[in-house]
Parts: C-alpha cells; structure tokens; sequence
C-alpha cells in the first residue's frame, strides 16, 4: 500500500480526535447549581430573564430539568410550560413555583384549560415524577423530571412570571415580554427558538443522522466485515496470492477512510445535540476509531514475512480486527436504537449481516473440503506462501497433517 497516503489518513485521523474532544467541552456548566446539579445543556431564553437546562434520557424518554427564572423578587410565581396539543397559554402543562404563606417555596404542576386559570394544582396530561424549587439571589429554579409524551422531543414552550397577593396567583402581565414568552423546545437536538416552528432544524437534523448513519453502518458495518472475509477464505487458493492481500487492504482502508468520515459526522451530531447522550454508542464510537487506528498504524508496522516477530503481529492483528468487527456490528444496533423508528434500516441491515454470516459459513466449508483434499492428493506440498499467509491455509495444514 501506499504508505505516504496511509500516513496522511492517520494525520487527519489525529486531528478530527483533537476537534472531537475540545467540542465535547462544553460551557452549559457556567452556571452553578447550589444542589450541584449539572445539566447536559442549557438554553437562555429569549425574553424574561429566563434558561432551561437539562439532561435527555433517550432509554426512558424522561428529561430532568432545571428551570431559572431570574429577576424576581419572593413575592412572585413562575411557571415554565411545555404545549403538547397546542400553542401558547391554553393547553399548557405547567410547573409552577411560589413563595407560600409558611414561607417556603412550593412548587407543583398546573394544567391550563382556560384563560381564567388560577394556576389550580392538578396532575398534567404526562407524568412528573419529581418537583422542587428554591428561590436564591432573586432567581426562582423549578427542578423536576417529565416522563415525555412517547413518540416526540419537539414542544412549544411557554414560560411566565407574576405576582402573589396572599395565597393566590395573580394575572400576569400582558404587555410587552410577557406576551412574547412562547417558542419551541427540542430536547433532542438541544435547539430553543423564541418563535414556533423548529420543524426545519429538526429535518435537517435528521437527514444528517441519516448521512451518518448510512456511512458508518456501510464502512464499519459492512465493508470492515468484508474484508475480513477476502483476507480469510481468499487467501487459500494459491492463484489468490497475492491479490487477497491488496483486495484486503484495500476494503479496509477504504472503510476505514468512509468510516472516519461517518465517525466525524457523530462528533458534529453529538456536539450539536448536546442535551441528549447516546453514551454507550459514543464509547464504543471512539473505541472502533482508536481500533481502526491502530489496525492502520499495524499496516504501516508491519514485520516482513519470515520476521521473527511476525507471528506475534500476526495474533495481534487477527485480535483487533475481530474485535473491531464485533465491536462494529454492535453499535450499527445500538445506532439503529437511538434512531428509534427506523425499523426498515434495521432490517435491511440485518438482512446485509445474515448475508455475510451465510456467505461466511459456506466458505469456512468449502475452505475446509479444499485443504483436507489438497493435503490428501499431495501430502509433500508444504504451502511455500503459508509463512506469508499464517492464517487459514497453513493453521489447517498444520491441523490436518
Ligand atoms: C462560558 O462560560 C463562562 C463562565 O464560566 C462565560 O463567561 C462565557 O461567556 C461563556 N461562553 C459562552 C460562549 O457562552
Ligand atoms: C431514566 O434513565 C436514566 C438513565 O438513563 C436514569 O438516571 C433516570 O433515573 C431514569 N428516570 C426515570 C424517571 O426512570
Ligand atoms: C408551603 O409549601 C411547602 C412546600 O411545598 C409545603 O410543604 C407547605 O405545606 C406549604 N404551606 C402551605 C401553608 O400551603
């Protein structure tokens, strides 16, 4: 192969690895929770003093929030609302803060069907596993987790402040930023807008999951296997010496330039949905391109045939590949899980892996059938390639003789 090209791939590789951790760095921390509380994104929101940060758990489709609405002194209410059914103020689903007459904050969820709300506490049309709130230097903080309605992470908000006379809310002001206190909220993709409509950056969004999803599922999860294949049942037909070796060589460096490409995609999609975590998927992610790296840097490293170290990068070699073929596989699922409702891609893909597995096991057949009769007709031949090779052909030799 081409060494000053391997190189340069291994360069390019080191510099997306540099881009990917200093964009995982991110600034939502600059706010410090007194619980120490820490949130995987936060947001300002555009009009009264107000940010939302949170965590999304795709497992449980649940998101914990924290919700700070500063400026306010201990005689107000806030109160922070997702919209599922409709925007604005009617259908809203409340969590409200207040300071009540025993002086605490009390904190609790209120569903608005009229304009003639009192702010009455009653359970929302999801579930809200958990509410507090805390009032400190005059910022009011709701915290609490919402069991998010299934099948969406794409909300109108709403979110306003008024005044407390005794134990009742009062109206809130309707004028100036109080009426422009609506948007849409996506707990997916991390993106607030003070206006409705989020539906163009949610599509975008998704065709770039797809993008990534399409090139790692066909570099790493296709054609890495592929590979793997030509190397191991090509290379005993002696007329397939040494073109095994550059068929070889070249799937797997082809996947592996696609599959940094995919893999770049992940880091932008990750840093740019920074309240979601995918974290199994994005570990095994930078497992397989430190894997892939390395099977790289082992190409460039590679002892000549009659070396005598070579058998040891022989083992070495067949270890990572296989690791990261297993590895691949994985998390092509564990990708197609977090584009829940993709099942099609999912099945076509389980459909391409059936294939290779087939194909596999009919040549593992055929490779033996050849050696055991090869070893029969000319017990004397001892394989001139089969240092090269120190794969199939000459462990069943050895196995047979
Ligand atoms: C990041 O946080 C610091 C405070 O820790 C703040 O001063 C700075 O403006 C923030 N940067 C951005 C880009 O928001
Ligand atoms: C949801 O899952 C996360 C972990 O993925 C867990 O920390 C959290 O407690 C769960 N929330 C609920 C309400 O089950
Ligand atoms: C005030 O709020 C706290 C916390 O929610 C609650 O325990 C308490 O009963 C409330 N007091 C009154 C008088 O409603």
């Amino acid at each position: 192969m081409d060494n000053k090209l391997l190189t340069s791939l291994v360069l390019f590789s080191s510099i997306l690895l540099t881009l990917f951790t200093s964009s995982y760095a991110q600034n939502c921390s600059s706010h410090q929770f007194r619980s120490n509380n820490v949130f995987a994104t936060c947001n300002s929101l555009p009009v009264l003093n107000s940010f939302l940060h949170w965590t999304y758990h795709p497992d449980n489709h649940t998101v914990d929030l924290a919700y700070r609405h500063g400026g306010v002194t201990d005689s107000a209410w806030v109160a922070w609302a997702l919209n599922p059914g409709s925007s604005g103020m009617v259908g809203a689903q409340c969590l409200v803060a207040f300071s009540n007459s025993s002086g605490q904050i009390h904190a609790y969820t209120s569903p608005i069907s009229s304009y003639s709300t009192g702010l009455m506490e009653a359970p929302l049309s999801f579930r809200v596993p958990r509410i507090s709130a805390e009032f400190i230097n005059s910022e009011m903080i709701i915290f609490a987790t919402l069991e998010l309605p299934s099948g969406r992470t794409n909300f109108n908000q709403v979110w306003q402040n008024g005044q407390v006379s005794g134990q009742a809310l009062q109206v809130h002001q309707r004028t100036g930023d109080n009426m422009r206190s609506v948007g849409t909220v996506d707990f997916v993709s991390g993106q607030t807008s003070g206006a409705t409509g989020g539906g163009i950056s949610a599509s975008s969004r998704q065709r770039r999951r797809n993008v990534h999803g399409v090139l790692n599922a066909v570099s790493w999860g296709v054609l890495m296997p592929m590979g793997a294949i030509f190397a191991r049942y090509l290379k005993v037909f002696k007329s397939a010496n040494p073109a095994w070796f550059y068929l070889h060589a070249a799937c797997q460096t082809s996947a592996y330039a696609v599959g940094v490409a995919g893999w770049g995609t992940g880091l932008k999609l990750g840093s740019d949905s920074a309240g979601i975590k995918y974290t199994t998927h994005r570990n095994i992610g930078i497992t397989l391109f430190c894997l892939g790296t390395l099977q790289v840097f082992a190409l460039l490293l590679r002892p000549k045939p009659d070396h005598k170290y070579r058998v040891y990068w022989n083992i070495y070699h067949h270890v990572t590949g296989y690791t990261v073929i297993i590895l691949s596989i994985i998390n092509v699922f564990e990708g197609f899980d977090a584009l829940n409702g993709q099942k099609n891609w999912k099945r076509a893909y389980i459909g391409v892996i059936i294939c290779l597995g087939a194909i596999a096991v009919l040549l593992e057949a055929i490779t033996w059938l050849i050696v055991i009769k090869r070893k029969k007709t000319s017990v004397s031949d001892k394989y001139p390639h089969g240092n090269e090779i120190n794969g199939y052909a000459s462990r069943s030799h050895e196995q047979t003789a």
